[in-house]
Order: structure tokens, then sequence, then C-alpha cells
């Protein structure tokens, strides 16, 4: 089966409001008409709405960073599903590495948040991955199962057909030391055939990103495995220039 490439630029907590509307603009001069990938931006909270409507009626794809699990409460700080959905915001992150490890948040959590946001119509992709240690004590396919699990709990088979997964390896995010193509492809591999033991149609359709340092000059090589369907882009996603070249070579 053919997947559509998604590249997903994740501006973390970086640019005003201006920068960010600025920074789209740009994307969308050379993004904003794709049809044989998915491109999306996912600006912070404060620039959604600008960068939202400044990318009504283009293709490219708007996210946000996180999304709560309920739709509205006393959740000082959060963002709720329908609030996004306002806005006309397509896709959340979930459970990022920096979420995960700055801010606590565990597989319970990320999993209330995954569901919310798949029964909100927004698409969720859902990051897992493992740390150095994790990694250099043989534990990265037991880490990644179990964040898998607890990640997907209560989710069927069609509601998985929806979600995208990014394989981000936390010794690599923002380090400038990328997992090689072979490392990530034979971890993108696994994830697929855990997905397969479930349903071989789902699998088959499962878009994996790969994330953690990818710049203009490795995306080729990662993109061109044969599970890797795009990437999460922290850093190079600032440069309008280096993203639009990751762009490229999906
Ligand atoms: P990086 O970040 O590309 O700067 O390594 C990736 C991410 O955090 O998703």
């Amino acid at each position: 089966m053919k997947r559509r490439p998604l590249i997903a630029g994740n501006w973390k907590m970086y640019l005003t409001l201006d920068e960010a509307v600025h920074l789209a603009r740009a994307v969308a001069s050379t993004c904003g008409q794709c049809t044989d990938r998915d491109v999306m931006i996912a600006p912070p909270f404060t620039a959604l709405a600008a960068v939202a409507t400044a990318m009504k009626g283009l293709s490219l794809q708007v996210g946000a960073q996180n999304v709560a699990w309920e739709k509205e409460g006393a959740y000082t700080g959060e963002i709720s599903p329908i609030m996004l959905k306002d806005l006309g915001v397509d896709m959340a992150i979930i459970g990022h590495s920096e979420r995960r490890r700055i801010f606590g948040e565990d597989n319970i959590m990320i999993n209330r948040r995954l569901c919310a946001a798949l029964d909100a119509g927004i698409t969720p992709i859902l990051c897992i991955g493992e740390t150095l240690e994790e990694r250099e004590a043989g534990a990265t396919l037991a880490v990644l199962e179990r964040q898998l699990r607890e990640g997907m709990t209560n989710v069927h088979q069609q509601q998985a057909a929806r979600v995208v997964l990014a394989y981000e390896p936390v010794w690599a995010i923002g380090t400038g030391r990328t997992a090689s193509p072979q490392q990530a492809q034979e971890v993108h591999a696994l994830i697929r055939a855990r997905f397969a033991r479930d349903s071989a149609d789902v699998a088959a359709g499962l878009r994996i990103l790969y994330g953690g340092s990818v710049k203009a000059n490795n995306a080729a090589e990662l993109f061109g495995q044969a599970d890797i369907d795009g990437g999460l882009i922290g850093g190079a996603s600032l440069v309008a220039a280096d993203f639009l070249a990751i762009c490229a070579a999906a």
C-alpha cells in the first residue's frame, strides 16, 4: 500500500505571533498547494488562531502541540479539542518526549489526550521513543511496546487507522545525533509488525514518522526507508528553507 508522506513541523516554544505567521506564509508559498504529500505546522498556542486563519483554503495543515482530554472545565493551562476544532486545527502532537520528561505526562494521561483528539475528529500524532539508557540496556522494544499498549488503550481498529505515529528516540531530539536510517527503519518495521498482529490493513496504512534531528541533508535517506513515512521536525522546521528542503525530500 502506498502511504501518503507527512512532514510535520513542531515549532515548540518558539516564535512570536508575527514571526509565526510570517514563517507559515513562507512555508505555504511552496507547500500550500501540495497534493502528493501532507505538510503540517504546529505553532505555539498563542499563534494557532492567526496561523490557522492565514492557512485557510490552503492544503497546508495546522496542528496543536498538545490537547486536553476534556471538552471544558476547570483545567488551568489546558486547551480542549473543541477549542482546537473551533480554530480549524487538523492534528495534535501527543506524548512528545518533552511533555513526558519535563512535564511528567505518563502513558495514561497521553492515552486520554489521544482518545479526546480522535473523538473530536483531530488526527493525533502519538510520539513514542526510548532514552539512551533504555537503548543501551536493550530495552528499546519493551519501552515502545508499553508506550503503544498503554497509549492506545481503548482505541478500536477503526480509530487506530486514523492515528499517526512518530518514532522519536529521545537521544536524537535536538541533539544533532540522528538515528541512522537503518536503525530507524528497523524500529519502524517492528512497530508496523506489532500493529499487523491486530490488523494487517491498519498496519499497512499506518503512517510512522521519524523524528530526531532530521535535517535537509539526512531527510532523503531517512524518508527513503520502506517503513518511514515522513518526519516530525523540530529545530529545522523553524527555518523556511530548511523545512521546505525536508518536505521536498519526502
Ligand atoms: P529536532 O526535534 O528535530 O529538533 O530534533 C524533533 C522533535 O522534537 O519532534
